[in-house]
């Protein structure tokens, strides 16, 4: 068997075949599958993705791939993909596809100079890539909850009366570390065309993130064949000084938001606090009961969250964790820099992953 580099004009046959086998991509998006695909792995800014698939008639056998985009280490721009989309045919499995189809995908991308590619792998994903030379990097992750109606959440998930009435209390006196300033933030359909100043002032205080341009976040999160999101923006005599993504989503018969991108001017918490306080106002008027968010445990916006009732929200059993690996056999300088790193400063959010 031959692993066959994916073609433009596949995307249509390998999306529908996703789409019966693995409900792919999972969540809501406007369109059909096909130009989800598109969206994915045609029109993505600064995109050569790479895509490798077997085929035995009409099924797809296995399948590996990868999209770039820019990251910024320690302030330089490079090229990086990001691995995903990894799937073998249940009676095909243990059989080496998955490591046939990662090599071509790796090996193409060695060609296309992509500098570094990472992954955010699940539990199967994280064994397969770690046999392959990939590294964690030394970034811990944690998730960060608000519960907006307490007396309805606490009774739901069976927390039990007290720990509501004490979440309650909590967040009552935390409530001037979610007071906004009034008509700084509103909502937006689209990414105003100035973002890239503040984003790229934003970058210059980690050494790890993703660069944010108005391309970019253009393509990303006001493109609802992407999936859906609610963009909010903070602006400051005419001038862009934050912003806040989030994504709505339902799990269990719960409504839930999720923050899945956050920037803003460090040197002003003011903003910081506006944009938390309008997220958790839009939550309450459209009837979410929790809003959740994924970010870096050292991250300079988790004494806000905090300071706005947020509270740590511990992973249940069997639930897949945020990690971020690297291929430590790809270019050495800009890997070990990396992985060399005790606590690497980073700006890394779900908006990053392609898990949404
Ligand atoms: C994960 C998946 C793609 C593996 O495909 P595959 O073609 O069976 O993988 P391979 O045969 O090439 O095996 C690759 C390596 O991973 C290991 N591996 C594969 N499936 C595994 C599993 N379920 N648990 C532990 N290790 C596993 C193999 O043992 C092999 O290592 P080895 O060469 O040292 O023996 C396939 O099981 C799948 O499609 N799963 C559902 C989708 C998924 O979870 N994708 C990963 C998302 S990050």
């Amino acid at each position: 068997m031959i692993a066959d580099r994916v073609s433009a004009d596949e995307g249509v046959r390998l999306a529908s075949f996703f789409k019966e086998v693995i409900n792919w991509p999972g969540f809501k998006h406007a369109g059909s599958t096909a130009d989800y695909w598109n969206w994915k792995y045609l029109h993505r800014p600064y995109s050569n993705s790479i895509g490798y698939a077997m085929w035995l008639n009409e099924e797809v056998l296995s399948h590996a791939s990868l999209v770039t985009s820019q990251l910024l280490v320690e302030n330089n721009i490079i090229t990086a993909g990001q691995m995903g989309d990894l799937y073998t045919h249940p009676d095909y499995r243990g059989k080496g596809l998955a490591e046939h189809l990662l090599s071509s995908v790796e090996n193409q991308a060695i060609l296309d100079d992509i500098k570094l590619i990472f992954a955010f792998p699940s539990e199967i994903g994280c064994m397969i890539i770690s046999k392959r030379g990939y590294k964690e990097l030394p970034i811990k992750f944690s998730q960060y909850r608000f519960i907006t109606d307490p007396s309805v959440f606490f009774k739901k998930v069976n927390f039990g009366s007290i720990k509501g009435l004490a979440y309650k209390a909590m967040t009552a006196a935390r409530a001037p570390g979610r007071k906004s300033i009034p008509n700084m933030v509103k909502e937006v359909a689209d990414i105003p065309e100035d973002i890239g100043n503040m984003t790229r002032e934003f970058e210059m205080n980690f050494e790890l993130c993703h660069r944010h341009d108005y391309q970019y976040l253009q393509w990303r999160y006001a493109n609802p064949t992407g999936g859906y999101f609610k963009i909010l923006v903070a602006t400051d005599n005419g001038t862009t000084v934050g912003i806040i993504v989030l994504r709505p989503y339902i799990a269990k018969g719960i409504h839930y938001m999720e923050i899945v991108d956050f920037m803003s001017d460090l040197n002003r918490p003011e903003i910081i606090r506006s944009l938390l306080g309008e997220s958790i106002a839009l939550a309450k008027k459209e009837g979410i009961s929790e809003i959740q968010t994924w970010i870096p445990s050292d991250h300079p916006f988790v004494s806000s969250l905090i300071q706005a009732g947020f509270i740590s929200r511990p992973l249940s059993a069997g639930e897949r964790g945020f990690r971020m690996f690297c291929h430590s056999r790809h270019d050495h300088d800009i890997v070990s820099k990396l992985l060399e790193n005790d606590s690497l400063k980073a700006h890394i959010m779900l908006g990053d992953t392609d898990w949404i």
